[in-house]
């Protein structure tokens, strides 16, 4: 109903308002008619739910998603019985790439009060979603590097004494000939030993002290750990292949963590070919983000999808011996210098890629 003046051509006006809106504005905008017909769709809903506009509008909404199974349908005939949705958080899977939706829905009422169809709205928030849980993933970091700091040291102190002693016992027993307890004695060096690595990769999640950022050659720092790699490699019946790109330009960070991210991560490969397979380490320019990234891919079996979110928590392991400290110690030293992990497992295989920004070339 229009009230105040009617105007010639009001009607037509806000039809083509309507019309317009619905196609530019840069939200998913679903309308279902009483019959649960689709009766129009927005292009950001389209691009979203990977349909084409022409073929779903004036379709039956259950045929357009058929293949989808009912518990992901996002547009539900219970719109149309009057439930009332504000912020219903979903995820949609187009083509291997999860959107992460914000969705309101209502009924659509004529002028006497009945229903006559219902919308659908909802806004992408991936970035959102991933940026969330980027600074959750920090906070918890920054909590675990608090305490690591505070105990690490603490239990620092009295193994250095315990293994001082050790060794003075370690002597005395060899020069009494007593084999068996120098035996002994060795076992539970190397076990102090691996306490002490433990509390030296814990450290590393609190904020190391004495970072030296300098300007590092990536490839000078593959030189260096290939050595170590290839060892690693050949124990597990491993081939390695190092794909070089001649003149990069440098990256600022700290060399010798920096080679500790490059080692745990084709470690990680290495460790999850078990048997046999192919490391590929590439290197790569990204000039529109100014970013040198290195990509390792290992023909492992993959992360599974339910699996690839909690990699980079702390302590997360699926390994008999692993600590899970690994991968999130790689995360905050590349975070710390401004570059991404990503990563990527689509059913064989994994990439691992390591962004991070370089410095432009001066001509000094
Ligand atoms: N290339 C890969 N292929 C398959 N799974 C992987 C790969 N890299 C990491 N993962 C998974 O991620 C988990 C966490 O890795 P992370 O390096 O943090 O710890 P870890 O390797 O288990 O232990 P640590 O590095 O301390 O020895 C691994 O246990 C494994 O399940
Ligand atoms: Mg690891």
């Amino acid at each position: 109903m229009l009230n105040g003046c009617s105007i010639p051509g009001k009607l037509n006006l806000l039809q083509q308002f309507a019309d317009s809106f619905i196609r530019d504005i840069n939200l998913g905008v679903i309308l279902v008619d009483i019959d649960f017909i689709l009766t129009d769709i927005s292009d950001v809903a389209c691009k979203i739910l990977g349909v084409e506009r022409q073929g779903v509008v004036n379709c039956p909404v259950e045929d357009v998603f058929h293949s989808v199974p009912d518990e992901h349908q996002i547009v539900q005939r219970t719109i149309l019985d009057g439930a009332v949705v504000r912020n219903h958080a979903v995820s949609w899977t187009n083509n291997q790439d999860r959107h992460e939706l914000l969705m309101d829905s209502n009924l659509l009422r004529d002028d006497e009060g009945n229903t006559v169809g219902a919308y659908l709205i909802f806004k992408d928030v991936t970035n959102l979603r991933s940026l969330e849980e980027q600074v959750q993933r920090s906070d918890r970091l920054a909590m675990i590097g608090q305490i690591a700091a505070g105990t690490a040291h603490e239990i620092r102190n009295p193994l250095t004494s315990i293994k001082g002693f050790l060794q003075v016992l370690k002597k005395s027993f060899s020069q009494h000939q007593m084999n068996k307890e120098v035996e002994f004695a060795e076992i539970m060096l190397l076990e102090i030993d691996r306490i002490n690595e433990l509390v030296n990769e814990f450290l590393l999640l609190s904020k190391p002290k004495n970072i030296k950022l300098v300007k590092v050659d990536i490839s000078t720092v593959f030189k260096e750990i290939l050595p170590i790699i290839n060892s690693e490699a050949t124990l597990h019946n491993v081939a390695v292949y190092y794909e070089q790109i001649m003149d990069i330009p440098s990256v600022v960070a700290d060399r010798e963590l920096l080679k500790q991210v490059f080692l745990n991560i084709c470690k990680n490969g290495i460790e999850a070919m078990a048997g046999e397979g192919i490391l590929t380490i590439t290197e790569r320019l990204d000039h529109e983000e100014k970013k040198l990234c290195v990509e390792i891919h290992d023909t492992g079996p993959g992360i599974p999808g339910f699996l690839i979110d909690k990699i980079f928590d702390p302590f997360f392991t699926t390994k008999e011996n692993g600590t899970g400290l690994g991968l999130s110690v790689c995360q905050r030293i590349i975070h710390d210098i401004g570059g991404t992990i990503r990563v990527g497992s689509k059913g064989f295989g994994t990439t691992f890629t390591v962004c991070i920004p370089y410095t432009e070339r001066t001509n000094i």
